[in-house]
């Protein structure tokens, strides 16, 4: 049975444009209490538009995703601000990086794509943990976390519809390939405390990332991302599409 996210309290990185800017509206319209993160919350426009009209209920936070220090103290911020407990944790904030040929790879490019793609929200989860937001909460029966983990079917081995046919974009891929086994071991580890931590992918969504292009707008895929959260269905340990279907490892 679907189970609604409604009244709760929602973190979305990178909240400021596309994917995450779509997810943060839907979140709203839930009646939800949304956390936005931006590395320049200041100069996020979409999302003062919306503290306009939502300005009890969205919460506009400064948060670069690369660097371990600013995840610590931005966790640190959201607990200090009163936050009690995130119910649900989107971990969406990414980048593609430069486009480039297999020749013309720099280890920084690597760098910054593991750094933003995988160890991002890795370190994310790590830091909500240890100022104790995620987890499962005593005081309500249907309080345990959910963490959304944006991937990308590029991050995907064996599939034969996209991955398996496309080339190049190294860096990426394999970035959102250590996502996904972050995701799973996250998954496994976390099962005790209560937390499920699911891979989504979103779709071949227009966006500032793709440069405009895509197979859907970013409204079809955040209808679809919210339909599978809310599904009410086991996600833990999943990678899943915004359609619903089953991604292979
Ligand atoms: N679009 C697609 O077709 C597609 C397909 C598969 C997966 N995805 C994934 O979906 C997610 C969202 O992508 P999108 O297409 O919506 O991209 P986008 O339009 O470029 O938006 C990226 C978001 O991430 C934030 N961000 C970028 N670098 C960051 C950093 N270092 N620290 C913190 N935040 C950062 C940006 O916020 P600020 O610039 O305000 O900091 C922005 O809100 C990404 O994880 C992407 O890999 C997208």
């Amino acid at each position: 049975m679907a189970q609604p996210i409604t009244g709760k309290t929602v973190v979305v990185t990178g909240g400021s444009r596309g994917i995450g800017l779509g997810l943060v509206k839907k979140f709203l319209a839930r009646n939800n209490t949304v956390i936005a993160t931006s590395r320049k919350s200041s100069e996020a426009q979409h999302l003062h538009a919306l503290h306009q009209q939502f300005p009890e209920r969205l919460i506009m936070t400064d948060l670069d995703t690369t660097a371990k220090a600013s995840i610590a103290s931005w966790a640190a911020h959201v607990k200090s601000a009163g936050v009690k407990h995130v119910d649900v944790l989107v971990n969406n904030a990414g980048l593609y990086g430069r486009r480039l040929q297999l020749s013309e790879f720099e280890e920084e490019d690597f760098l910054l794509n593991f750094k933003a793609n995988s160890m991002g929200p890795f370190f994310v989860v790590q830091q909500l943990l240890q100022q104790e937001l995620l987890g499962s909460a005593p005081d309500r029966p249907d309080g345990a976390s959910l963490v959304a983990n944006i991937s990308s079917i590029m991050g995907s081995n064996t599939d034969p519809t996209v991955s398996a046919v496309t080339r190049g974009g190294f860096a990426y891929r394999s970035s959102k390939a250590a996502l996904n086994a972050i995701s799973s071991t996250l998954a496994r580890d976390l099962e005790p405390q209560g937390i499920t931590v699911v891979a989504l992918h979103p779709g071949y969504v227009r966006t500032d990332l793709t440069g405009g292009n895509g197979w859907i707008d970013v409204e079809e895929s955040t209808a679809g991302l919210m339909a599978v959260m809310e599904s009410g269905k086991p996600l833990s340990g999943r990678f899943l599409s915004y359609n619903g279907e089953e991604i292979p490892w």
